[in-house]
């Protein structure tokens, strides 16, 4: 595990990640609540969040990562699908942060 990479999941918490780890690889292994329908083969928008610190440490986009975003609600230019947006470095602001749109967190609760 390469040292000092953390992900700050807003209303979550902090958890260490490495580099090759999804945003949602970090959140199941930390129960943070992010959906994730299709199986994180980039085929739902479900596990969409926004990257509000450190998108620089993040695999780029993908065209089939855009494309399910256009489907996705609360969409911004910091929008990402959590199982495609991969750590590739140690972000240069020293932190990568992650809001889970607060629908998404609803759908996790009440089960889909
Ligand atoms: S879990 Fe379906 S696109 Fe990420």
């Amino acid at each position: 595990m390469t040292p000092g990479i953390s992900i700050h999941f807003v209303d979550h918490g902090t958890f260490e990640a490495a580099v090759g780890d999804s945003i949602l690889d970090v959140a199941m292994r930390h129960e943070v609540p992010l959906d994730h329908a299709c199986g994180a083969v980039c085929a739902c928008s479900t596990c969409h969040v926004r990257v509000e610190a450190g998108a620089d440490a993040l695999s780029e986009a993908s065209e089939d990562e855009e494309d399910q975003l256009d489907a996705a609600r609360d969409l911004g230019l910091d929008s990402r699908l959590g199982c495609q947006a991969r750590l590739e470095r140690a972000p240069a602001g020293g932190e990568v942060r992650v809001r889970i749109p607060s629908w998404n967190v609803n759908l996790v609760r009440e089960g889909g």
